[in-house]
């Protein structure tokens, strides 16, 4: 079982406006483009502006609509300066997918930096819940909308020496519950997607970092990750895209408060 050749839904988000944050590689690109082909308007934020436009350039080759926005997510300053452009430019979005995330620190706890645990709660965590304050009044005024957050199997199955990412993911999963159980009558649906070792650099990053943490090599790391999944695989980007097309569309008008699993198996609660 490999990663190639995942076909990806054909929903259509034809007149939608869709944001998704950290989107200038990894997860978060696939996720832009693939809602662009859905044929959304499609809005993205990342740090980096090159590969920003790089990624506007590909989309509009394409004939789909997209949009670049540059920010520092985990700055509250620069996340609202973003949302108010965006509410200037857009009028709201119907689709908020929260997809920023960083590894954060890899140590033992009596190691692990306060600037370490802090970057992590501000882009992980802080980001999904300005970015969500910041957006529900224009949802409700549009009658609706739905929000995917991109939690981790780390937000049910922690890693030893990841306990900044771990709270950061649990944490999601809470703030999601918690709000759509708060924003149902609006009708906005909240759930979470909950990727593991999905293929791509930041994966690669992470091999690097647990095999330091292990006290083993690079393959044997691998190895004992990939031995964790039942279909000994890495997860596809198309696969977390696949389940936030369809979360994030009427064919899931009945779900809400949900976290997906997408880990090939590794967690199966
Ligand atoms: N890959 C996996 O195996 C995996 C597994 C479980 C969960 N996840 C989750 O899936 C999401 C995406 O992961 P990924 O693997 O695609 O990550 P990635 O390849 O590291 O990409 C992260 C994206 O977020 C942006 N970003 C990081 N810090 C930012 C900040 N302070 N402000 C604005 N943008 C920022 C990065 O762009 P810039 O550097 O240009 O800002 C990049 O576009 C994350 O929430 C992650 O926790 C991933």
């Amino acid at each position: 079982m490999t990663t190639a050749s995942v076909p990806v839904l054909p929903v259509s988000y034809e007149d939608k406006v869709v944001l998704v944050t950290g989107a200038s590689r990894g997860i978060g690109r696939v996720l832009a483009k693939g809602f662009a082909a859905a044929g959304a308007r499609t809005l993205f934020v990342a740090r980096r502006k090159a590969e920003l436009e790089g990624l506007e350039k590909e989309i509009a080759d394409a004939g789909h609509a997209g949009r670049a926005y540059v920010a520092d997510l985990g700055e509250p300053a620069a996340v609202e300066a973003v949302l108010a452009a965006i509410l200037k430019e857009h009028d709201g979005v119907d689709v908020l997918i929260n997809n920023v995330g960083i590894a954060g620190p890899t140590a033992p706890i009596e190691d692990t930096p306060l600037d370490g645990w802090n970057e992590t709660i501000s882009v992980n965590l802080t980001s999904a819940f300005l970015a969500i304050r910041g957006l529900v009044p224009a949802m409700k005024q549009r009658g609706g909308g739905s929000i995917v957050n991109i939690g981790s199997v780390n937000g049910k199955a922690p890693f030893a020496q990841r306990s900044s990412y771990a709270a950061t993911k649990m944490g999601l999963i809470g703030m999601s519950r918690t709000l759509a159980l708060e924003l149902g009558p609006s009708g906005i649906r909240v759930n979470c997607v909950l990727p593991a070792n999905v293929a791509g650099e930041r994966a690669d990053e992470i091999f690097a970092a647990q095999a330091k943490a292990r006290g083993v090599t690079l393959d044997e790391a691998k190895g004992q990750i990939l031995a964790m999944s039942p279909l000994r695989t890495q997860v596809a980007p198309e696969s977390i895209l696949n389940v936030a097309l369809f979360l994030a569309s009427d064919y899931a008008r009945h779900m809400t408060g949900q976290d997906v699993n997408v880990t090939a198996g590794m967690i199966m609660y």
